[in-house]
């Protein structure tokens, strides 16, 4: 078994110089300087025990999982399924079978948009998102709504960039029947009310998916409490590795959905003549995973826990703080929306500079931003913009690098504005 310990930290505040030493990567230079690396939206790096992990499985534990009798396979087996109570814990989840392995947060979305609501949507239904949402979970409910005559209904967002509650509890009518919102936006990094979004739900029977793909990194998680139908979360994002998605569901309602893929492990019995499937949650994972990744995202998981979620927050709130501060002190810079509760991601334009621009730009000084519409067009075009640079802050962020960014951009308006 590959045991992780968590890194020591003073109770209720993060080493944040402990932490860095974890991340091998954070030591390497980019044109010729320190990386700073502001893309953890995007992307987590990874930590030392994250890394090892993935390498030490291969070279002790891999081998394919449920098909083996021999020893090997069984502590593959035996430690991927140790990988799935520990996102069950991660999420406060019932079960463990609730907890479904797929690639990313965008194939569970998929998963749940084609097993859970197809076969229940008839022509005139509508499923209720917001102007927020990522374009994961936007397109596969068009897919879908597209192929049983369904449509889209979005919530407004307001000029804050904050939800508008109540022209979305206005718009739950007799045909949604299915309401699909982001937790954390990944543009404005707005926390939307999802506890009250689920109760809203459940009030009105209709059936809730929450993406969490961009709270899971900042926000504890925990779906007992949240009371929603699914979320969903990818691990890349959470410092694991990439190539591994959750899909947590209610038990009762994962177990009435009939298959998405089909192919191996998912079954019971095959025969030409017609073939049974498995249980949750192995019916709804055709094929082998990514064993070795799922081991790893266990271990990632296990180490961001360890970091304690509110020391987590503490810092990343305290960077967030610093980088509005800073960053509207930046002449020409304005910042997209000002929810009033947000998460460690801070989208901007700045006056007669394109977001490509400036992201190049700052590559030039060894800063890594997203630039571009951040798979949020309709967000973007909410906000009247085509496009914005995201600076987006995780554990191994600090101080220094926040006022790095700002020093950058006040030098590139002095010189190419
Ligand atoms: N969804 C990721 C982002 O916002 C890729 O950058």
């Amino acid at each position: 078994m590959n045991a992780v310990s968590a890194p020591k930290t003073p109770i209720g505040a993060l080493d944040v110089a402990a932490v860095r030493a974890e991340f091998p990567i954070l030591a390497t230079r980019m044109r010729g300087r320190p990386l700073v690396y502001l893309d953890s939206a995007a992307s987590a790096q990874k930590p030392r025990a994250v890394i090892d992990a993935l390498v030490r499985f291969y070279e002790r534990d891999y081998a394919n999982i449920h098909r083996g009798v021999y020893e090997l396979s069984q502590r593959a087996s035996d430690l991927h399924e140790e990988a799935r109570r520990k996102v069950a814990r991660f999420v406060g989840a019932a079960d463990p079978c609730e907890i479904v392995f797929v690639r990313n947060a965008t194939e569970a979305i998929n998963l749940v948009a084609y097993a859970f609501l197809e076969p229940r949507l008839e022509p005139g239904d509508e499923i209720l998102l917001t102007e927020m949402e990522h374009h994961a979970n936007i397109v596969p409910w068009q897919l879908v709504a597209g192929r049983r005559g369904a449509k889209i209904v979005p919530a407004p967002v307001t000029d804050a960039g904050e939800l508008d509650l109540a022209a979305f509890s206005e718009r739950i009518g007799p045909r949604t029947k299915m309401l699909a919102v982001t937790w954390v936006s990944n543009v404005l990094g707005t926390i939307n009310p999802v506890h009250e979004i689920a109760a809203l739900a459940r009030r009105r029977g209709v059936p809730c998916l929450i993406d969490a793909a961009q709270a899971a990194p900042h926000l504890a998680v925990d779906v007992r409490a949240l009371g929603a139908d699914f979320l969903v979360f990818s691990a890349h994002k959470v410092y694991g590795p990439s190539g591994v998605g959750v899909l947590w569901g209610r038990a009762e309602l994962l177990d009435a959905m009939p298959p998405w893929q089909g192919g191996g492990d998912m079954i019971e019995r095959v025969s030409f003549a017609g073939t049974t499937f498995n249980r949750i949650p192995f019916r709804f994972e055709a094929g082998t995973p990514d064993i070795a990744g799922i081991h790893a995202t266990g271990v990632a998981l296990d180490w961001l826990r360890g970091l304690g979620p509110e020391a987590v927050r503490a810092h990343e709130e305290e960077l967030l703080a610093l980088a509005l501060e800073a960053l509207s002190r930046v002449p020409g810079l304005r910042i997209l929306g000002r929810p009033r509760a947000r998460a460690a991601v801070v989208s901007f334009t700045v006056d007669g500079l394109h977001a490509h621009d400036i992201g190049t730009l700052l590559d030039l000084e060894g800063i890594a931003v997203r630039t571009g519409h951040h798979c949020a067009m309709p967000l973007h075009e909410r906000l009247g913009v085509a496009a914005s640079a995201r600076a987006s802050f995780a554990v191994y962020n600090t101080a220094a690098e926040v006022e790095a960014l700002a020093r950058a951009l006040a030098r590139i308006v002095a010189r190419y504005r």
